[in-house]
């Protein structure tokens, strides 16, 4: 997709961009979310080639404060980065921080040595050093990118990113916007705040009291009446659940994790735990000069847990009218995975409790004294995650996707390719996964950060 981009913003090489420009009955509602966007350095059409740097920063977050962040290139969230499917994408990375850090590529499936995992592969990118990230772009969909070491602090502290592959055979289905959900904790004066680390916040998970849309609190996006959008969404929360609702309206799901979806669905209040994307229509509806609100709606992410409250995520202000073309057919030709005669592997998600401490982890041991799972490449493996408590998490496999199988045991329909799903509280999920030819050692864990670093992650090792 061609755009146009204007304004320079200093060193960082990033840009600040506009609407396409090549056709002038485009319209872009996203005017005012004023996502950056990152550079491609490289002049082939097939590579994407930009810089990335993590360091402190100050953004404003609330009206008129500063709050020292850190950010990646200077902008939180980080900079969009945009290829093609089939692309080679190459990050020039620097860590300009004073901790050790690594950057994720969440759902993309690159070679083990790139997964920005410290503990093996690349080695930590201590301050003051890089490293160059550098893999194919095999899917379209929506990404992220954030750190794997410290990630609770230095998520929590504005470390996230999107990272868009688009499919160059798709057509336009609505004028497009992308949507990074989160939340930042932060003090009276605006600046961050430092949640106690006692077991209460560790079993909860730490939601921020200020919820972010692109960076900022409840943004204004445009609509026309009748013309389709195209939200692609990812949730890149510490440890909040969305469940999204525009009174009036509903969804039309599209994509998931991994690309579209085997055909579109219907969704009224789709729901998206940390670490997922979401590809949806809307055809807005109102009267020019009219709002409407996108909501969160009330979770609660175990029974015993209170709610969230219901928070405005963005303003949608209607300033005209507008139509939209038939949708394409959007069915995609998706195999359902087989796992008739697979290994199940039973991973449990389980929290207890050690003089005092909130101790969790994956069939009772706490990550970094467990062994981890197996496979090969080629097989075909069942994981039955187990929430064993009265609490919901977010399943995350790093480098391969799955499918969500029902009670008997096939993929569930329309078939998605997931790589994050909840596991709600005292449930079995069954995940049907092939392991494509990537060896190597592989993570999985609860995207509730409080919980991975609790000890909720374990290592699976592919082999050849
Ligand atoms: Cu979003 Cu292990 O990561
Ligand atoms: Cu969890």
């Amino acid at each position: 997709m061609a755009r146009s981009c204007s304004i320079l913003v200093g060193m960082l090489g990033v840009l600040a961009c506009g609407p396409e420009s090549s056709d002038e009955t485009r319209f872009d509602p996203g005017k005012h979310l004023r996502l950056v966007e990152a550079v491609d350095l490289d002049p082939h059409p097939n590579v994407t080639s930009v810089k990335l740097r993590a360091a402190p920063a100050s953004v404003e977050i609330l009206p008129g404060i500063e709050t020292d962040v850190l950010a990646y290139s200077g902008s939180l969230p980080g900079p969009l980065i945009r290829a093609k499917r089939g692309d080679r994408i190459r990050i020039e990375f620097e860590n300009g921080m004073s901790l050790p850090t690594t950057v994720h590529w969440h759902g993309m499936r690159v070679p083990n040595d790139m997964d920005g995992v410290p503990h093996h592969g690349p080695l930590l990118v201590q301050p003051g050093a890089g490293f160059v990230y550098e893999f194919d772009a095999l899917d379209a969909s929506l990404f992220w990118y954030h750190p794997h070491h410290y990630s609770l602090e230095t998520i929590g502290a504005g470390l996230y990113g999107p990272l868009l592959v688009e499919d160059p055979d798709e057509p336009e289905l609505g004028d497009e916007v992308v949507l990074v959900l989160s939340d930042i904790s932060l003090d009276q004066n605006g600046a961050l705040y430092r949640h106690p680390n006692d077991r209460e916040t560790v079993a909860a998970g730490r939601d921020g009291n200020v919820v972010l849309v692109n960076g900022r609190m409840k943004p204004r996006l445009e609509a026309l009446s009748g013309r389709r959008q195209r939200w692609r969404i990812v949730n890149s929360a510490r440890s909040r659940y969305f469940r999204l609702s525009l009174p009036g309206h509903t969804f039309i799901q599209i994509g998931s994790d991994h690309g579209r979806i085997e055909s579109p669905i219907e969704v009224a209040e789709p729901l998206m735990v940390p670490g997922e994307r979401l590809d949806l229509l809307v055809e807005p509806r109102g009267e020019p000069g009219t709002t409407l609100e996108l909501r969160a709606l009330p979770v609660a992410r175990g029974n015993s847990l209170p709610q969230s409250e219901l928070i405005t995520l963005l303003e949608m202000e209607f300033v005209g009218v507008g139509s939209s073309p038939p949708l394409p057919d959007l069915t995609r030709p998706l195999a359902p995975i087989d796992a008739t005669g697979a290994t199940v592997v039973e991973i449990g998600l389980t929290m207890g409790e050690r003089d005092g401490v909130v101790e969790m982890g994956i069939n009772g041991i706490p990550y970094g004294q467990s062994e981890p799972l197996h496979a090969r490449v080629g097989e075909t493996q069942v994981l039955r995650v187990m929430s064993e408590s009265g609490f919901s998490h977010p399943f995350h496999l790093h480098g391969f996707v799955f499918q969500e199988l029902d009670a008997n045991g096939v993929p569930v329909r329309p078939l998605k390719l997931k790589d994050t799903i909840e596991v709600p509280p005292l449930s079995v999920v069954d995940l049907a996964v092939t392991y494509d030819n990537r060896p190597g050692i592989w993570m999985f864990h609860c995207h509730i950060l409080d919980h991975a670093e609790a000890g909720m992650m374990g290592e699976l090792v592919v082999s050849p």
